[in-house]
C-alpha cells in the first residue's frame, strides 16, 4: 500500500491534480497497485484558511507519505501578503522541510509535438534529455549581502559555495538515471572561471570512477546553453549546480513548445515531491482548459522514482503519447484539424488509454 499525498496548491492546482489522480487510480487498477491519496492545503488557499501559505500538518503528511503530487502555487490574489507568508513559501518550505536535493526535469519531445516547438523539426525530433539539478546548496542558498560601501562604494554579493559531499550525490542521482537511459552524463559547470566549478568536476570525475558503464563527459555552462539549442539530440543526462540548472532547464522547457507537457520530480532524502513545472495560471484558472499533462507525467515520474513502478510509469507516459497522436489537444497546443478537449476530458482520454 501506498500513500500519496496531494497538495492542489491555488489556480490551476485543483483541475491538473484532479486529472492526474484520475489517471493514477486507473493505472493502478490496471497494474494491480494499491496506492491511497490524502488531499492537504499549501499556498494561498492554505494562507487563506490557516493564516500560513505552509500548515505543519501539511509537511507531516508530506513526510510520512510515499511521494507528494504538487499542482502549483501563488497568484495576484496574495500579492499584498507578508513577505514571509507569501505562497510560493510553501513550495520552498517544502523544499527545505523534506530535503529535496535534487530537481529532474525531463525533456522529452514526441513526434506529434515537434511542430510546436521554436526550433526546426529536424533539430528537435527524438530529443529526450534529463536535467538534474542541484536543488538546495549554491549560490542560492549561500551567504549573501544586500549592500555594504567597500571604499565609498556600494556593492551587494552572493556567495557561490559547495561541498564535495553536495556534489557527490547529486552526481550519483545523475549516473543512476543515465544508468537506465543512454548511460551518458554531461556535468555543466564554469569551471574555467570559478573554483566552485574546479571542485564540481573533480569531485564529479571521482564519482563517475564508480560507475563503470556511465560516459561521464564535462560541458562549460555558455556552451552547454548553446548546444541545446543547436543539437539538443546529443545530451542524455545533464547534471550542473542551482545556478546553472534553474536556466538550462527553463531554456530546455521551451524545446517541447507547451510549459503545461513538462514534468519534474525533486528528489528527497526520504520523500520526493512531484509538479509540473508551471505556475499556477491564474489567467486560466476555473476555465477548464489547463493542459494536465505536465502534471500526469509527474504522475508518472511519482510512479517511477517513489514507488520502484516502472511498468506503470511507462503505461502513464504512452498513454500520453498516444492521446496526442490521436489528435486530442488542449487550448494551449490547439489548432485547425485537431480535437479540442477540456482539461477533464485529456485526463478522460489519457486514463482510457
Ligand atoms: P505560469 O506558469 O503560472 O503561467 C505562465 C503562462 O503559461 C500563463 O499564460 C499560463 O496561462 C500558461 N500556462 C501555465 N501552465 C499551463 C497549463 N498547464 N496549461 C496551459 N497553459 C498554462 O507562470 P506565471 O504566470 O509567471 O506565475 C503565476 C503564479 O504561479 C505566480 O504567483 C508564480 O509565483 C507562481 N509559480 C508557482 C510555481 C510553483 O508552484 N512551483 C512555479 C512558477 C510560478
Ligand atoms: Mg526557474
Amino acid at each position: 500500500m501506498a500513500k500519496i499525498v496531494v497538495i492542489p496548491g491555488d489556480g490551476i492546482g485543483e483541475e491538473i491534480t484532479t486529472a492526474a489522480v484520475l489517471v493514477l487510480k486507473k493505472v493502478a487498477e490496471k497494474c494491480n497497485l494499491k496506492l491511497t491519496f490524502e488531499t492537504h492545503h499549501a499556498g494561498g488557499t492554505a494562507y487563506d484558511l490557516y493564516g500560513t501559505p505552509l500548515p505543519q500538518s501539511t509537511i507531516d503528511a508530506a513526510k510520512a507519505s510515499d511521494g507528494v503530487l504538487f499542482g502549483a502555487v501563488g497568484g495576484d490574489k496574495w500579492d499584498n501578503v507578508d513577505p514571509s507568508l507569501r505562497p510560493e513559501k510553501a513550495i520552498l518550505g517544502l523544499r527545505k522541510e523534506l530535503g529535496l536535493y535534487a530537481n529532474l526535469r525531463p525533456v522529452k519531445v514526441p513526434d506529434s509535438l515537434c511542430e510546436y516547438s521554436p526550433l526546426k523539426e529536424e533539430i528537435v525530433s527524438g530529443t529526450d534529455i534529463v536535467i538534474v539539478r542541484e536543488l538546495i546548496g549554491g549560490i542560492y542558498f549561500g551567504e549573501k549581502c544586500e549592500s555594504e560601501i567597500v571604499n565609498g562604494v556600494e556593492r551587494a554579493w552572493d556567495l557561490e559555495n559547495y561541498s564535495v559531499s553536495e556534489v557527490d550525490r547529486i552526481v550519483r542521482l545523475a549516473c543512476e538515471t543515465a544508468q537506465k537511459r543512454q548511460g551518458k552524463v554531461v556535468s555543466v559547470d564554469k569551471a574555467n572561471v570559478l573554483a566552485s566549478s574546479r571542485l564540481w568536476r573533480r569531485t564529479a570525475a571521482k564519482v563517475a570512477e564508480e560507475y563503470k558503464d556511465i560516459e561521464l563527459s564535462n560541458m562549460y555552462v555558455d556552451n552547454c546553453a548553446m548546444q541545446l539549442a543547436l543539437k539538443p539530440k546529443n545530451f542524455d543526462v545533464i547534471v550542473t549546480g542551482n545556478l546553472f540548472g534553474d536556466i538550462l532547464s527553463d531554456e530546455a522547457a521551451v524545446l517541447g513548445g507547451s510549459i503545461g507537457m513538462m514534468p519534474s520530480a525533486s528528489i528527497g532524502e526520504c520523500t520526493s515531491l512531484y509538479e509540473p513545472i508551471h505556475g499556477s495560471a491564474p489567467d486560466i484558472t476555473g476555465l477548464g482548459i489547463a493542459n494536465p499533462i505536465g502534471t500526469i507525467l509527474s504522475a508518472a515520474m511519482l510512479l517511477r522514482y517513489s514507488l520502484n513502478e516502472e511498468n506503470a510509469a511507462v503505461c502513464v507516459e504512452e498513454a500520453v503519447e498516444k492521446v496526442l497522436k490521436d489528435g486530442y489537444r488542449t487550448a494551449d497546443l490547439y489548432r485547425d484539424g485537431f480535437k479540442k478537449v477540456t482539461t477533464e476530458e485529456m485526463a478522460a482520454r489519457i486514463a482510457e488509454r
